[in-house]
């Protein structure tokens, strides 16, 4: 039997993959020592798919709608992750309400990225809803994932200042800009085991993580701070 040499790591998809693109770069430039084996999306035509064919990774389309029901299709989605001795699966930008089966099945090795300061605004249309409440700070946030739709223990956040004349493109991309360096980060900690699941509580570094997890501002990422 071969033995396994780089971390696995098989990274769901529905749309652009600018998120994967990320880790595809970050790999590159040796940020982060793993592979990405597989990318997988519900969409056949996500734009991300391209991105990894161009990066030489295995893709892979399971159509939800070829399924009669979300545990069947959620069954065969984990047949595909777990082909590929995935160490971590990375959503990126997977619009999918996940099944509690398959969430159980890869506790402590399934993450999501976010765009808000969870526990707030969580779901869809983050930065509208940040526009409409003339909230003052927004940003994104990476989590382990649970059965509770965006609620699992936070990882870390970025904020950003929402301006007067955002709009929601111009809020969209100052916060994806964040995303692609939190994300390659967390990432890192993880494949790293400086960062593991412990009893459902995030733990880096051997301290236990407070619920909004390890916060950046303004894509400083030298220095940190705790609530
Ligand atoms: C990101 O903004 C992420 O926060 C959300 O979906 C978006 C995916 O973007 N979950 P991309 O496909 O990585 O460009």
């Amino acid at each position: 039997m071969t033995e396994k040499s780089l971390t696995s790591i098989v990274v769901l998809i529905s749309g652009g993959g600018t998120n994967l693109q990320a880790i595809i770069d970050a790999i590159r430039n040796g940020q982060l020592n793993a592979a990405v084996t597989a990318v997988i999306s519900n969409k056949a035509d996500a734009g991300g798919l391209q991105r990894a064919a161009e990066a030489g990774i295995h893709t892979c389309v399971v159509d939800n709608k070829a399924f009669a029901s979300r545990e069947l299709f959620d069954e065969r989605l984990l047949l595909e992750i777990n082909a590929f001795q995935a160490d971590l699966v990375v959503l990126a930008g997977f619009m999918r309400i996940l099944s509690a089966e398959f969430v159980s099945a890869l506790k402590g090795k399934l993450i999501n990225i976010h765009p808000s300061l969870l526990p707030r605004y969580k779901g869809i249309n983050t930065h509208q809803r940040i526009l409409n409440a003339q909230d003052k700070i927004h940003g994104c946030s990476i989590h382990f994932v649970t059965e509770e739709l965006d609620g699992g223990p936070v990882i870390a956040q970025t904020e950003i200042p929402v301006y007067t004349d955002d709009n929601q493109d111009t809020l969209a991309s100052r916060v994806q800009k964040e995303e692609h360096l939190l994300y390659p980060l967390c990432i890192e900690w993880i494949i790293s085991k400086k960062l593991q699941l412990v009893n459902g509580i995030p733990v880096l570094n051997n301290k236990e993580l407070p619920e909004s997890g390890v916060k950046f501002r303004n894509s400083d990422y030298s220095s940190f701070f705790m609530e």
